[in-house]
């Protein structure tokens, strides 16, 4: 693996960081606070080519490789996010879904307007009764010959409100279980498709957190994603890249947090010397920088094999499982190292603190993660 960033690479990571200094974090307190969608500042995301970064450019994408993008989600998680989230969800799960499996139309025009970020889209898997059994579909789609008939319900869906485009899983035929699980295509404005209000979350309060019901939804053949009972595995396999994402969103967080805490231990004094210099202080300070490092080796290393076109599943399911714990021990410590300051909203790391416990939960909850690799290692 290589240990040496290339210049493209650090020019992408110096861009992003410009960008959260400068666009995203003016204003993240209050958008936390009030739950605002950071809408502006996705709209620029999507004007650096940042919601669809890893498509090619034939499909409107960057073309960039997945080491740029987990820099980029780093860089953006540091400051905010609730705004890194729907880079994440945008590129990874979307982008990367319609890309790999789509159909030449639905790459025409579904992908093309998702990675210019035109348009935002949304991953719907989860439900009321299926999140980490996610086999359990209740939302049936039921072919009618041209089109299916959609019923059911979705939550906890990232871009709930904002997206235009949508892709559910849903079940067809029930008797084969998984294999009966199909993916489509839906797009906001179709009949029968209402978006459900907005969660009022502990953390990512700037993201859009929505159910989405679907009453005799009529989806059309040719939005299908893959071959009829293709489904689950599309969602797994878009996952596996999703939790790449996510790990390095926990990476930013932590290392957000780190930074602050870093700062704030050289410059406040007790005792007559800054809390850097007490050994308790020191050695949390230590502890927090050789924790984020190997969680950054493993969210590059899974980000590698993915460039380099080798099988990921292990290495990505590795990186959320430990750079989530990180970001959750982190974040806590650098709440400590601020003491009282900590506690309160405009020092940051509370936030951060809030904003870390989600990357132990979506896209796989940490449990999850370890059935992964558990059986990843044994089989
Ligand atoms: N790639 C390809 N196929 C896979 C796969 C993978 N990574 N993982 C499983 N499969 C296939 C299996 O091979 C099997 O197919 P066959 O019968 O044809 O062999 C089928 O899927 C069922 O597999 P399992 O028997 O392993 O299924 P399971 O019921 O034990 O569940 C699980 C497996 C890994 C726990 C899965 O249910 C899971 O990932 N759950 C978590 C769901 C999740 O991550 N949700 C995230 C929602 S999106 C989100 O959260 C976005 C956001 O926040 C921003
Ligand atoms: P459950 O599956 O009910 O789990 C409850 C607890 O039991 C967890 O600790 C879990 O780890 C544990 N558990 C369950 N089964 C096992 C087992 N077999 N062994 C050990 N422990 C187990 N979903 C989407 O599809 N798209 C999105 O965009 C999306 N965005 C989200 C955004 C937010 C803010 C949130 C909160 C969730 C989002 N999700 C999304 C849903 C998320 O993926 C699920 O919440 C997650 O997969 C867990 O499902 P659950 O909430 O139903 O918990």
């Amino acid at each position: 693996m290589l240990f040496q960033l290339s210049e493209e690479q650090l020019m992408i990571q110096q861009a992003a960081r410009d960008f959260a200094q400068n666009e995203l974090k003016p204003g993240v307190i209050e958008r936390d606070e009030h739950q605002k969608f950071p809408a502006e500042q996705v709209k620029k995301l999507g004007e650096l080519g940042f919601l669809g970064m890893m498509v090619s450019e034939k499909y409107s994408g960057s073309g960039m490789d997945a080491i740029s993008y987990v820099l980029v989600m780093e860089e953006l998680s540091k400051i905010d996010a609730s705004a890194s989230v729907v880079v994440s969800v945008n590129n990874s799960l979307v982008c990367y879904g319609l890309e790999t499996y789509g159909s030449e139309f639905q790459k025409e025009k579904y992908l093309k307007p998702l990675a210019s970020g035109e348009k935002i889209g949304a991953f719907c898997l989860s439900e009321p009764e299926a999140g980490s059994d996610a086999t359990s579909q209740q939302t049936t789609a039921e072919d009618k010959g041209d089109y299916y008939l959609l019923n059911g319900t979705k939550n906890w869906i990232t871009n709930g409100g904002t997206a235009s485009t949508y892709l559910v899983i849903a079940q067809t035929n029930k008797a084969l279980k998984h294999k009966g699980i199909n993916a489509f295509i839906v797009e906001k404005g179709m009949e029968g498709f209402t978006v459900g209000p907005k969660e009022n979350k502990l953390g990512i309060r700037g993201s859009d957190t929505h159910s989405l019901m679907f009453n005799d939804v009529k989806v059309p053949k040719e939005n299908r994603i893959g071959e009829d009972g293709f489904g689950f595995k599309f969602a797994m396999k878009t996952l596996e890249g999703g939790r790449i994402g996510i790990a390095a969103q926990a990476l930013g967080i932590a290392s957000g947090a780190y930074e602050l805490a870093l700062s704030y231990a050289k410059q406040r004094k007790s005792f007559g010397k800054s809390i850097a210099e007490h050994q308790a202080i020191a050695f949390k300070l230590a502890d927090m920088a050789t924790s984020i490092e190997a969680a950054r080796m493993l969210v590059y290393k899974a980000a590698w094999l993915k460039d380099r076109g080798q099988s990921y599943t292990l290495a990505g399911s590795m990186a959320k499982l430990y750079a989530s714990k990180v970001a959750m021990d982190v974040t806590v410590e650098a709440v400590q190292i601020h003491g009282g300051y900590g506690f309160v909203k405009e020092y940051h790391v509370e936030r951060l603190m809030r904003d870390a416990k989600i990357t132990q939960i979506y896209e796989g909850t940490s449990e999850i993660q370890k059935m992964v690799i558990s059986r990843e290692i044994i089989r």
